[in-house]
């Protein structure tokens, strides 16, 4: 039986370790904060943005909560964010995705200022971590690899494949765990023969958004599995796109849906809150 990858009892940690630093800076008389806006109320976002406000309480930053009806216009927004960008006391900003239809995300996200860019998605943060410069990591990846250090397993020289490429998990979880110096590939629907690479995997990394999609056919004995899945299965249940129960018996670790990546995701966030203080060379 696969080793259980505790999420919840890391992410803990790694706030336990956020908290002590805000607390040394707030001594300093630097209080952390985070601005999170939400534009309309899609019930998953504000499940997601009320986490981060309790990890924010928890670790001792302040946020601010922008809570904008689904008729605000996008030049509406992008005047909050741009006042946002000067406020010498708003270290960190996060528009809540999806953003309602009429609206354009990636201007949005351009309007950031990359230094407050705490999601990691401006294009200057997906650059920087391209070319290995400082800058934003996209917390899910980002936690992810914490994830896979602090549960000791080895990513130089491993075989990596991850099932799913898109720019917030899937591209930026490649990047990554080639700067670890894994062998990467990254799989996604168009890919032929799945099972077969998948099979290569040491440390497997699925992304898929399909309920237990991902079976011990597609697992290499030993392979460590990482579920980024948050799907529901026919009885309504909450799953991932890894069949736990069926991969659970093949590999050698595997992450739990709740409990795995989920809570990783919230506290690489309040990591990057701290960052973000560096960032603007506090
Ligand atoms: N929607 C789903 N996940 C995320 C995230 O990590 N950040 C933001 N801003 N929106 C999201």
């Amino acid at each position: 039986m696969a080793k259980i990858i505790d999420g919840k009892a890391v992410s803990k940690a790694i706030k336990d370790e956020v908290k002590q630093k805000v607390e040394e800076l707030q001594a300093k008389g630097i209080t952390v904060t985070l601005a999170v806006i939400q534009v309309g109320n899609n019930q998953a976002s504000t499940v997601y943005v009320n986490n981060k406000k309790k990890a924010c309480e928890y670790t001792g930053i302040r946020s601010l909560a922008y809570e904008l009806p689904e008729e605000t216009t996008q030049e509406e927004l992008l005047a909050l964010v741009e006042e946002l960008n000067t406020k010498e006391d708003v270290n960190g900003i996060l528009v809540q995705l999806p953003l309602p239809s009429h609206m354009d995300e990636d201007a949005v996200i351009r309007t950031i200022f990359p230094q407050k860019d705490v999601d990691g998605f401006h294009p200057q943060s997906v650059g920087a971590l391209c070319i290995g410069q400082p800058g934003f990591v996209s917390c899910t990846p980002a936690g992810i690899i914490e994830l896979l250090k602090r549960s000791d397993i080895e990513i130089a020289g491993k075989e990596c494949v991850v099932i799913g490429r898109s720019n917030i998990v899937g591209k930026p979880m490649g990047i990554l765990l080639l700067r670890e110096n894994g062998t990467v590939t990254i799989a996604h629907s168009r890919t032929q023969d799945l099972k077969a690479v998948a099979k290569r995997a040491d440390i497997l990394v699925v992304a898929v958004g399909k309920a237990k999609m991902i079976t011990s056919e597609y697992v290499k004995p030993g392979a460590a599995v990482i579920d980024v899945g948050m799907d529901r299965d026919e009885n309504n249940k909450l799953c991932g796109d890894v069949d736990f129960e069926d991969v659970s018996q093949v590999a050698g670790a595997i992450t739990p849906v709740p409990g795995g990546v989920g809570p990783m995701t919230i506290a690489m966030l309040m990591h990057n809150c701290l960052e973000s203080v560096k960032l603007q060379g506090k």
